[in-house]
Order: C-alpha cells, then sequence, then structure tokens
C-alpha cells in the first residue's frame, strides 16, 4: 500500500459565462423589483450560459483557466471529480465529457450530486483519494447551468440562480507543509427533498409531454424552509468542524460559504462572531451559480487580496437533499 498523505490545494481557476442579467432585466420579465432582489438577497445581477452552452463547457474554461495560472500537464491528471446537478444530460457523467474536451488520456473520473453542496462533497472525496496515497493530482470541479432548468415565470426561484464553474488541483501536500485540508463534516438529510427538486426527467418521473405541460423539469422550491434550515444548518457544520479542531471562528481568516443568499452568510459570521471583512461574499455579481460558487469565491478572495497562503479557511454549504458540510483548510499559494 503506498503511504498516506495529506492533500493540498495547489491551484485554482474560475469561470463565468459572458452573458449578464441583471435586476433591471429581470423586472421586464417577472413582477419583482431590484430593491425586493437586493434587499432579500443580496444579488444585482447574474450570468447565464447561452443556449447550446452546458455544464462541461463552463467546467472546462475553468480548468484552462486554472492552468493559466498555473502552467501543468494535464495528461498527469489521475482523477476528475465533478459537483453538479445539471450534467449536460442523464449520462455520460460530465467529468467523461470535460476529459474528453480537454484530451487528458489515462485519467478516469466521474459526477457527484449534491446539490449546492456540490463543490464541497466533490473536494471531500478528491480529498480521500489523495489521502489514500494512491493518487497525485486530482481535479475538483464545480459547475452548474442552473438557469437552464429555472422557470422564468416563478418570481421567487429566476432572481436568485446564475452559471458558472471552478475548478481546485489537489495533490499531496510535502512532509511539513501544514497548507492541506484540515478535516471535514458533512451530512445529508434526505426528508427535506420535498423543498428543493426537480421532479421531471428522472426515471420516477421520465420527460413526457405531460411532464412538460406540469412545468415538472423546473427547479421547484419553497423558498423560506430551505433558508430557514440553511441558516439552522450552516451554523452547526461549521461549529461542528471548528469545535473538533479546538478554534473558534475567531481563528478564521476567510470564511467561503455557498452564495445561495446574502442573508444566509451573514447570519453564519454573526453566529461565530466573525467580522464581515473575513467574509467572501460575491453573490452581489454572479447570484446563486450552485457549485460554482464556492471556487467562485474562492477567486474572488485571492484577486481581492483576502486569501493568502497560511491563512486558515472554512468553507460551508448547504444544498438541495438536503446536503450540508463544513471544510476546514490552510490555503496554499
Ligand atoms: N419579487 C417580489 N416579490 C417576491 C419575489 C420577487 N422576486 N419573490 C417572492 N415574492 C413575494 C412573495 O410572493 C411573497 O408575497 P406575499 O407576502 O404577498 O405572499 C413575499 O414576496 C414574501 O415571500 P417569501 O417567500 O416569504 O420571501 P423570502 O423573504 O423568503 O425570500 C427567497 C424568498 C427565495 C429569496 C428566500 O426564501 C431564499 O433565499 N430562500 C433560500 C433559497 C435558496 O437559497 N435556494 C438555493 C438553495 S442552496
Amino acid at each position: 500500500m503506498p503511504e498516506t498523505a495529506r492533500a493540498k490545494i495547489t491551484a485554482l481557476g474560475a469561470y463565468v459565462p459572458p452573458r449578464v442579467l441583471t435586476n433591471q432585466d429581470l423586472e421586464k420579465i417577472v413582477e419583482t423589483t431590484d430593491q425586493w432582489i437586493l434587499e432579500r438577497t443580496g444579488i444585482r445581477e447574474r450570468h447565464v450560459a447561452d443556449k447550446g452552452i452546458a455544464a462541461s463547457d463552463l467546467a472546462v474554461e475553468a480548468v484552462k483557466n486554472l492552468v493559466k495560472s498555473h502552467p501543468m500537464d494535464l495528461q498527469e491528471i489521475d482523477l476528475i471529480v465533478v459537483g453538479t446537478v445539471t450534467p449536460d444530460m442523464m449520462y455520460p457523467s460530465t467529468a467523461c465529457l470535460v476529459q474528453h474536451k480537454l484530451g487528458i488520456h489515462h485519467t478516469w473520473g466521474f459526477d457527484v450530486s449534491a446539490g449546492c453542496s456540490g463543490f464541497l462533497y466533490a473536494l471531500n472525496v478528491g480529498t480521500e483519494f489523495i489521502e489514500s496515497g494512491r493518487y497525485r493530482k486530482v481535479l475538483v470541479i464545480g459547475s452548474d447551468v442552473n438557469t437552464s432548468m429555472v422557470n422564468y415565470e416563478d418570481r421567487a426561484v429566476c432572481i436568485i440562480f446564475g452559471d458558472g464553474a471552478g475548478a481546485v488541483l489537489l495533490e499531496p501536500a510535502n512532509e511539513g507543509d501544514d497548507n492541506v485540508i484540515v478535516d471535514h463534516v458533512a451530512q445529508v438529510e434526505g426528508a427535506g427533498g420535498a423543498f428543493l427538486y426537480m421532479p421531471g426527467g428522472g426515471s420516477l418521473n421520465p420527460a413526457s409531454p405531460e411532464t412538460v405541460a406540469k412545468k415538472m423539469h423546473y427547479i421547484h422550491q419553497d423558498g423560506q424552509q430551505v433558508f430557514k434550515y440553511a441558516v439552522k444548518k450552516m451554523a452547526e457544520m461549521t461549529e461542528r468542524v471548528l469545535e473538533r479542531n479546538q478554534l473558534t471562528g475567531a481563528d478564521v481568516d476567510c470564511f467561503i460559504a455557498h452564495q445561495a443568499n446574502k442573508r444566509i452568510i451573514t447570519a453564519t459570521a454573526d453566529r461565530l462572531k466573525m467580522p464581515m471583512e473575513k467574509v467572501i461574499i460575491n453573490i452581489d455579481r454572479y447570484g446563486n451559480t450552485t457549485a460554482g460558487t464556492i471556487p467562485l469565491a474562492m477567486q474572488s478572495a485571492v484577486e481581492e487580496g483576502k486569501l493568502k497562503p497560511g491563512d486558515t479557511v472554512l468553507l460551508a454549504a448547504v444544498g438541495a437533499g438536503f446536503t450540508s458540510g463544513a471544510t476546514l483548510l490552510r490555503w496554499g499559494f
């Protein structure tokens, strides 16, 4: 058996499609106002993929941006893990499509379905593979085109989502390097499935004229239930991972949460007594990009000088399922 190792994030890339949909644009589509959206969610605008652009396309662009900032031979990648709930199609997996589009040979990969926790869960999976000692270069990607599942007549849902993707490279840390993925906690509670789901197109309700007529191919959401659960669970998961590592919010240099609603993020930060300058918020520019939010927020944090080598970073997400999780790491580059 190979020796076990700690996993480390060594590179980052993110991507959003160029087309921007502002709150003012949405005012022309549904009965809403810029002020309502901004006050209730913190979102000003979001990027939307054009027709024909799918999750694998955004993922590929994110990986290309990763390579631009961290030149490397992609042929060395031995595993691709993609967090997504908007795969290009039911199968093949998005990971297979990304492998093919990037022309990476001698690798394997698969998708992780965890709603808005998709990137965090993919990161957990990638970390375990590095820690097994068998894998040395793992691409972890979060990519979603959730606007393709949005009913633009449902004002409580269509204002939230944007499209985007991000990718990190995981490698084994060198001996003595403590800028590693330190720990993670995660939990699923399937009873919450009824509050955020897409009922059509799966094996229960295969696509048919009837499922389309009933709008079953769209996101169905009970926003208040999701909101309440997210506030409670994000606090619980972050506290759990901090406590078991004998840390408090005061020890965290950078808090990067899934960007679903600004009020969910600030409620968690308040509970952890974290000043807002340590909290990364870019939901105003991107909306909720599902599995894309955390790597996109990492990218914003790096660009804004809020994420530096050696920083203690707390990641957290809650998503459809319900899924939730929190990850503690020290930034390495
Ligand atoms: N513009 C104007 N009014 C709107 C609106 C919009 N876009 N969407 C809903 N409303 C109205 C509702 O119809 C309701 O009107 P009523 O009081 O006359 O019935 C009122 O605003 C309040 O609706 P409510 O659902 O209580 O609003 P809210 O404060 O809970 O905000 C969300 C709605 C969706 C923004 C909020 O619940 C949320 O962010 N939930 C979490 C969603 C999420 O994170 N999903 C992704 C999962 S990771």
